[in-house]
């Protein structure tokens, strides 16, 4: 996530996008700036490339930002934005093809998307030129061509940063050497697109007879300027790029940062521009990274791999190896989740397939009860007559109390202590309902993936037969069907974008992909993510463009894999998962792929689909309506996001279209928004408008929208739904913690004075994001019409902003002329979740916390104002408003 300090107040980086091409301009603004702000600024960059026409400018007195703004040709300035290191999701490097981390089939992404076929058909990329912007590549790795420059992989690129770079302090250093030698995460992706077949790892990229070009932008430190990014895109676009792929980014509602709008352009010229979207699932919706935003790029969410790595154990009586994994100590994961409306299926599904870590050495085993479906092993303290099991590993069924959790009842927990007691060593437990956690007592349990290996361990033990375990620690992984395989990932970001631009636009797999990493630090490694994802796309891609020129097939995927599952909504999966085999395969086009609704106040319901035939045999349509779960978005990061069953109604001019060859048409779809839907909870709709061909061919078209307006919704959230305080927010919040030790608001006027643990602060949490923020303090007794109801009023009134463009009379007045005392924050670009200490919620002190500047002795309240989506930053109606209790600052209580 983006720093938005630097964003806010230390930006002293401005980018100023300039409307038309000649250098003249640049020139022209120069002077000006210079004489506005001689010796005060330092030209980082010109950019005048024909997509985009800009300059970054460093600016020594922050001030000077709002002159540029104003000087003639400047279409737009903007802070440079600090993107973090690219980091996966998880990363491991591999010791070697036995690795225990290691799938033993890396191929099952291949098998998920056709790329398998596709590569049979002979299909591999040759003459696709990929540029791949990340930390370079180490192009000394065998499987990436062991070289750099014409005739090898690697054919080209450029360092852009050199290996001391960090953004903001260091400058970069460029060379044509884009060695990857520090990071590994450029080496890693530049894998995915075009690993060479062949090696012992047994793995191929997506299109291995790419050429492949590798822009480095980030030097050992980590961290980029967007500065560089837009270089890096220019330069890979002007060396003419087919398909230029970047794992980059950080969140952003709005598809505005100058990066979003040069990939967006670079996209508009025909190259292929694949972003991945980012690993916020669990910040919940709207809450998309850019670049990844910008209008054209192919935006790309992470698919789970369908394989998953379970660890196996042998017995010393002959077996299948029994396969079993470890808890990851995420403590309890009742059922209850699965019951929950974003359905996860195997509640297990957390469990590490790493190794647990104890000897080779056999473990003998006991089994405590002959009844192997006896679920109350050890519910009460073993007694005299149990021996002491000290060096034994103990198998047991898991207690199970369905549902929900009665204090005193026997848990799996229970079970382990009791057994601990007796100086187990170990715990193999099956038809465990969650992870067992048991804080103080070692981890050594693995859960059984199978009961029937549990039941047989138990009958084995009873026989008599001395059983021993032996848990390998190499070499001992099986793949097995993952629960969650084919589901989208769970912490691929979810979008739309705030304006409702259709994000992401397409899933890859991104879970556990085995790739090439520094040769020097182990040369392969298994990672997961959405940066992993977009490279496999940029493969795909390539493989589309080598077949045919462009197009591209999804499969929709389901929420979860119990019976009838419902399709996940879009603004986490985008259109599905890419099928490369299909896209290659079908003889029919349609256009456009996306039907973008936007929200009911400017709701964009009808579309005209062209559907062509482009096989040599006459071919009838059929047109149907698939939708999606309806996520309602109206909710500060609830994870999972809650879904509803509420579909659009769609009405097509034709349901039924026969094409000749090579023939096209045109069909009218008109879509409206559901009835049965609480329009203030933004209910995200969006679905496919399937066409089927007589041959087969199944091609979609895929919408989404809000059945609700954003401006109507609230933008500060009224209501709390965050566990941790006990009242609604925003509040004024103390440093004093109650009884049950959660934070307690301030009710009523309170003084404080200046010092450090006295001075309270604002908490609130925003429902949407929002484009501009702003906290002041104001004189108490001014009258201010608040659309957030605050603690001492009334909060059976409707707050007024229900009703939008209310003329501000009738609302009860206007604080236009309410004069504020002191501007604590002026913010922009907001995202509803602060990601800061208190999660969600964002947590203002006042400024001698923050700046060190004192504020005058007096009484105050604090006025917190958020824009609403689609307002006016001008118009004071398009705010939602808060105004706090009073607090006064006084020299001493
Ligand atoms: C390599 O993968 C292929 C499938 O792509 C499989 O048939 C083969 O057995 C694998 N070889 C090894 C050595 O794992
Ligand atoms: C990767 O594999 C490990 C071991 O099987 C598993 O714990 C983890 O959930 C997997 N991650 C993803 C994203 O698939
Ligand atoms: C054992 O299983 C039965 C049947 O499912 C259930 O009613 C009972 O509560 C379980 N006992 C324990 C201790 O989990
Ligand atoms: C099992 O182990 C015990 C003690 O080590 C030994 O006396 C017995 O003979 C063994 N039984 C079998 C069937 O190997
Ligand atoms: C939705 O409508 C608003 C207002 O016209 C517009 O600014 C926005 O770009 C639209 N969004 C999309 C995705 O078309
Ligand atoms: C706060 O301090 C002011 C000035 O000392 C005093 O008049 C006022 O009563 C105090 N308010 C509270 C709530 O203690």
């Amino acid at each position: 996530m983006k720093s938005f300090a630097a964003v806010l107040f230390g930006a002293t980086i401005a980018l100023a996008a300039t409307a038309s091409d000649p250098r003249y301009i640049h020139y022209e603004f120069l002077g000006k700036l210079d004489k506005r702000a001689a010796g005060r600024f330092v030209t980082r960059k010109k950019y005048t490339s024909a997509v985009f026409n800009g300059l970054a400018v460093e600016l020594k007195a922050p001030e000077d930002v709002v002159d540029l703004a104003s000087i003639p040709n400047v279409v737009s300035v903007r802070p440079v934005t600090i993107y973090p290191a690219t980091k996966p999701f998880s990363l491991h490097v591999a010791s070697g093809p036995d690795d225990p981390a290691v799938p033993p089939f890396g191929q099952s992404p291949h098998v998920m998307t056709g790329v398998d076929r596709v590569h049979e058909q002979g299909f591999t990329g040759k003459g696709i030129k990929i540029g791949i912007i990340d930390t370079g590549v180490d192009y000394t790795h065998p499987s990436l061509g062991g070289g750099f420059g014409p005739g090898c992989k690697i054919v080209g690129g450029y360092d852009l940063v050199g290996d001391a770079y960090i953004p903001g302090l260091v400058d970069p250093v460029p060379d044509d050497d884009p060695m990857d030698q520090c990071q590994g995460h450029g080496t890693h992706v530049a894998g995915i697109v075009g690993a060479a077949p062949g090696n012992e790892m047994n793995i191929t990229g997506v299109a291995p007879d790419a050429a492949l070009y590798a822009y480095r932008v980030i030097g050992c430190a980590g961290g980029v300027g967007e500065d560089v990014l837009i270089d890096a895109l220019l330069r890979a676009h002007a060396d003419g790029m087919d398909v230029i792929t970047m794992s980059i980014g950080g969140a952003s509602a709005w598809p505005d940062e100058p990066v979003s709008v040069v990939a967006s352009r670079v996209a508009e010229q025909g190259t292929v521009v694949t972003m991945s979207g980012g690993n916020d699932g669990d910040y919940g919706p709207f809450f998309f990274g850019a670049p990844a935003n910008g209008k054209d790029v192919i935006a790309v969410a992470s698919v789970n791999n369908l394989a998953r790595m379970y660890q196996t154990m042998t017995t010393n009586v002959e077996h299948a190896p029994i396969a079993s994994s470890v808890p990851c100590m995420h403590g309890n994961i009742p059922l209850t989740r699965a019951s929950q409306p974003y359905k996860i299926s195997d509640p297990l599904e957390d469990l590490d397939g790493w190794p647990v870590d104890v000897p080779e050495t056999p473990f003998p085993v006991d089994a405590l009860t002959t009844d192997p479906m006896y679920n109350a092993t050890a519910c009460e303290p073993l007694g005299d007559d149990v021996p002491d099991l000290t060096g034994y590993a103990v198998v047991f069924r898991s207690a199970r109390w369905p549902e929900v959790l009665v204090p005193g009842m026997c848990q799996v927990e229970d079970q382990i202590r009791n057994i601990a007691k007796k100086g187990a060593d170990f715990f193999i437990i099956y038809d465990a309902a969650w992870e067992p956690y048991v804080g103080n007592i070692p981890n050594k349990e693995v859960l059984l993936r199978n009961i029937d290996d549990g039941i047989w361990l138990v009958n084995e033990f009873n026989k008599g037969t001395n059983l021993t375990v032996t848990f390998k620690q190499h070499g001992s992984g099986v793949d097995v069907p993952n629960p969650n395989g084919g589901l989208t990932s769970l912490f691929s970001s979810f979008g739309p974008t705030q304006d409702l631009l259709f994000k992401p636009a397409l899933g890859a797999p991104g879970g556990n992909i085995t790739s090439t990493y520094i040769v020097k630090k182990g040369s392969w490694a298994v990672a997961s993510g959405t940066s992993l994802a977009t490279p496999y796309m940029a493969g795909s891609a390539a493989l589309l463009l080598q077949a045919k020129g462009k197009g591209s097939t999804a499969v929709g995927l389901p929420e979860s894999h119990e019976p009838r599952p419902r399709p996940h909504t879009l603004a986490q999966q985008g259109a599905g998962l890419i099928n490369v085999f299909n896209a290659l395969n079908v003889k029919t086009e349609v256009s456009p792929a996306e039907l973008l609704l936007n929200d009911t106040a400017h709701w964009k319901g009808v579309h005209r689909i062209t559907i062509k035939n482009t096989g040599q045999y006459k071919q009838k349509y059929t047109l149907s309506h698939q939708p999606a779960g309806t996520a309602t978005m109206h909710d500060i990061a609830l994870y999972p996001v809650p879904v509803i069953d509420a579909a659009v109604a769609v009405h097509f001019s034709e349901k039924e279209v026969t094409l000749a060859p090579g023939a096209s048409t045109a069909v009218t779809v008109n879509i409206s928004p559901p009835k049965n839907v609480d329009p203030k909870t933004l209910p995200l709709v969006s679905g496919w408008i399937n066409v089927r061909g007589s041959f087969g061919d199944r091609v979609q078209v895929s919408y989404l929208g809000v059945a609700g307006s954003m401006y109507a919704a609230e933008t500060i959230i009224s209501k709390n739904q965050v566990s941790w305080y006990h009242y609604n927010l925003p509040a004024i919040v103390p440093g004093d913690i109650g009884e049950d030790g959660a934070p307690i608001r301030q009710v009523g006027p309170r003084n404080y004075t200046r010092s450090w643990d006295s001075l309270p602060s604002l908490v609130f949490l925003l429902a949407q994001n929002s484009r501009r923020v702003f906290i002041d303090l104001i004189d108490p007794a001014m009258k201010v019409d608040a659309t957030i109801p605050s603690v001492s009023r009334k909060r059976s009134v409707w707050p007024h902003w229900w009703k939008p463009g209310l003329p501000l009379e009738e609302a009860g007045g206007s604080f236009d002329d309410v004069p504020i005392k002191m501007r604590i924050y002026d913010l922009h670009d907001i995202m509803h979740i602060s990601g800061g200490p208190l999660g969600p919620a964002y947590q203002i002190y006042l400024p001698p916390m923050v700046f060190g500047t004192d504020v005058p002795y007096g009484q105050y309240k604090i006025l917190l104002r958020a824009l609403r989506q689609f307002g006016d930053p001008a118009l004071e109606k398009d705010y939602d408003v808060y105004v706090s209790e009073q607090i006064g600052i006084v020299e001493s209580l």
